[in-house]
């Protein structure tokens, strides 16, 4: 085995070794080699975890081209998979029509299967097809709701990863919790406690987000928008204000909904002073962070290094961003996002749906539908066989 040297290797070490499923099925793919011949594009979050699973497709014979999301992409990863063989294209960008062109470098290559977070290479696939795309998979509900509306154009098997219900309560619920409270305390070096925080969205992630607030001892309010996830939300035990009253109280605020949007200028006349607004949903459009820049109410917008962005206003508040409104888990300094264990399973799920497809077992009917169950209950399985086994390995008591 080559002995890979690059900056942050330690890091990616770490993270390797934990990926405990994604090894298992890396050795098997070794010698199965599901993904002979086949040229697999990718557009995910390239960070240490990804390594695993990008690595673990390249075992299973596949040629990997691959490229990162808007300000998600860490330069000692990319140097890593360079090495490793993985083909990256682009640099570590912010800008929509950077990454939209490392899109098309991908896309360029004209990959059979394709692993998409949020959309954007089926999306453009579809602006300029090729021969050849056998279908793939697509990581997030944004991502989802993208494709639903282009099934008849896509007409090829993509199986939704979000839609698993590990994914939702292992990944969204526990870890993407777990995560921002982590971030939160990251950026800011604040104490949560006894603060009101205001989480808009009340799906899976931010169920975990909530939860996880209340538990550093955060008072927590819900807004959100569905009255029956409002209700779910109430019997929860969470206050659920409407937005504007919420607003007011807030010392911290966290968008989790992949609506657009969410916080906008509008909105200055009701924050308090101090307030710190974060997001964690997937795109940067749930705060809107251009127009409130814009706003003749504020007078100057003041970044510090470590990713905290204040807004003065004409009021003498002031107001602050974390993370300049990108995902607050994936930002700003030393991101180390979800836990390795939620990514494990997570792409393992990945792994083995684009397995599915690459073999032939998930058919045209199969697009944009969720991990078939056989999947789920293949990848749970080996998940408790090896916590099982690290179990005996280290009795109680021995
Ligand atoms: N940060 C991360 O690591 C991470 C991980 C996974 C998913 N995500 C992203 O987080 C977002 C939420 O994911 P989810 O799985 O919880 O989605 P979801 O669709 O299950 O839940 C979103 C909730 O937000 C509510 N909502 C929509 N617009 C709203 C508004 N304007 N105000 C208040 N509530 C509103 C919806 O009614 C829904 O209940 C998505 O963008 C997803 O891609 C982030």
């Amino acid at each position: 085995m080559t002995a890979v040297t690059s900056p942050g290797a330690g890091r990616i070490e770490w993270v390797r070794t934990s990926c405990r499923l994604l090894a298992s099925i890396a050795a098997e793919y070794e010698q199965a080699r599901p993904f002979a011949g086949l040229r697999i594009g990718t557009g995910i979050h390239l960070e240490p975890k990804t390594v695993a699973l990008l690595l673990t497709l390249k075992a299973g014979g596949a040629e990997v081209i691959s490229t990162g999301n808007l300000n998600s992409t860490q330069p000692a990863t990319v140097a890593h998979l360079r090495e490793a063989g993985v083909t990256v294209i682009g640099e570590p960008t912010r800008d929509p029509e950077v990454h939209r062109a490392d899109i098309d470098g991908v896309l360029d290559t004209k990959p059979h299967l394709l692993l998409d977070n949020g959309g954007d290479l089926f999306v453009r696939f579809l602006e300029h097809p090729y021969p050849g795309l056998l279908g793939g998979t697509e990581e997030t509900t944004s991502g989802r709701k993208r494709l639903e509306p282009l099934r008849d154009a896509i007409a090829r098997p993509v199986l939704v990863i979000n839609d698993s219900p590990i994914k939702q309560f292992a990944e969204n619920e526990h870890a993407v919790g777990q995560s921002v409270l982590e971030s939160f305390i990251r950026f800011t070096n604040r104490v949560t406690n006894g603060r009101h925080v205001v989480v808009f969205g009340y799906g899976a992630c931010g169920r975990g987000v909530a939860m996880n607030f209340r538990n550093a001892h955060a008072r927590v309010s819900v807004v959100e928008i569905d009255p029956v996830v409002r209700l779910r939300a109430l019997f929860d035990g969470f206050a659920v204000p409407d937005r504007d009253e919420a607003l007011a109280d807030a010392d911290i605020v966290v968008t989790v909904t992949g609506a657009r949007d969410v916080i906008t200028a509008r909105d200055l006349p009701a924050l308090a002073d101090g307030v710190i607004l974060a997001n964690a949903g997937h795109f940067p459009t749930e705060i809107d962070v251009d127009g409130i820049a814009g706003d003749p109410r504020v007078l100057k917008r003041v970044e510090a290094t470590d990713g905290i962005a204040t807004f003065q206003l004409i009021t003498g508040r002031s107001i602050h961003l974390l993370g300049g409104g990108h995902m607050v888990n994936l930002s700003g300094p030393r991101p180390l996002g979800n836990s390795i264990e939620s990514m494990d399973l997570g792409f393992s799920l990945q792994a083995r749906c684009l397995e599915a497809v690459a073999r032939g077992r998930v058919g045209a009917d199969s697009c944009v539908v969720p991990v078939p169950r056989a999947i789920d209950e293949q990848v749970a399985a080996a998940y408790v066989a090896i916590a099982r086994r690290r179990a005996a390995a280290s009795p109680v008591g021995a």
